[in-house]
């Protein structure tokens, strides 16, 4: 069983990044009058840039209660926060220096340049002291992903060891293309998110989004996000799974025959 996405389509890249802006801000409302708070991962890459910058200025901005957000990062490179190639540094320069997010609320990985396997572990004990439920796979109310040409996802690259975790939900994953680890979410703690945002923009996509969306013979990564497979889905729980929701530009759907969302 997997779960059907919700695709939505916007004549360009600013009217996505407008709708999506506008969708975080009402469900970290949402979840805040219901729960207390927002717990939400973010993606790195290029694609969620301007949408970090959009949450950072006004109205946005003014329309957070940042104080009950808390921000993790669905994957990260295993270098010095410092450098060009950190998604952390990245979230940090386009939303969490420009918002007011408490230093506390921010949860970046650690010891990921010098021990990628030690980041991983330390990184999901973070998750879980944050979580507490007592084993239970923490379940993040909006995990926000993009995803690459060869229809990786996080850092789960296809062909790579993350792919076939099933009990850890942080692994040091290491890809051949680039001779190096990365540190990842891994599917079980995906699939139990309460939402996943998948946003992806550009015709160089248009393939791979084609593929991921309507081709069930292929197992890209970012396909198997959603699966119901109980490996997959974070254990014996039998919990609705995550609802996922492809944000898309024109170019990037222009292979799906679907019309574009009106925004
Ligand atoms: C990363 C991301 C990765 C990214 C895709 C798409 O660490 O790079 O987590 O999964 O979302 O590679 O990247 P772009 O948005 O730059 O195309």
């Amino acid at each position: 069983m997997t779960n059907q996405p919700i695709v939505n389509v916007f004549e360009d890249e600013e009217h996505m990044i407008g709708a999506l802006a506008e969708r975080i801000v009402d469900m970290a409302a949402a979840c805040q009058k219901r729960t207390g708070r927002f717990v939400a991962a973010l993606s790195g890459g290029n694609t969620p840039r301007p949408l970090y910058e959009k949450l950072a200025s006004e109205p946005f901005v003014s329309r957070m209660d940042w104080e009950s957000c808390f921000f993790f990062l669905s994957d990260e490179r295993c270098v010095d926060h410092a450098s060009s190639e950190s998604n952390y540094n990245m979230i940090r320069q386009c939303l969490l220096q420009k918002a007011p997010v408490p230093e506390e609320n921010i949860f970046a990985t650690r010891f990921q340049e010098e021990d990628p396997v030690k980041s991983a572990a330390d990184y999901q004990s973070i998750i879980e002291n944050f979580f507490g439920n007592g084993g239970a796979v923490p379940a993040f109310d909006l995990i926000l992903l993009g995803m690459g040409p060869d229809g990786h996802t996080a850092s789960l690259f296809p062909g790579t060891a993350a792919l076939d975790e099933k009990e850890r939900l942080v692994v040091a994953n290491f890809v051949e293309k680039f001779d190096a680890y990365r540190i990842t979410f891994t599917l079980p703690l995906i699939n139990r998110a309460e939402h996943v945002f998948f946003m992806v923009t550009g015709h160089a996509k248009s393939e791979i989004v084609a593929s991921v969306l309507s081709d069930e013979s292929t197992d890209y990564p970012a396909r198997l996000v959603g699966q119901a497979d109980s490996d997959y889905a974070g254990g014996a729980e039998n919990r609705e799974l995550c609802t996922i929701t492809w944000y898309l530009d024109k170019g990037a759907s222009s292979l799906l025959d679907l019309a574009a969302t009106p925004t």
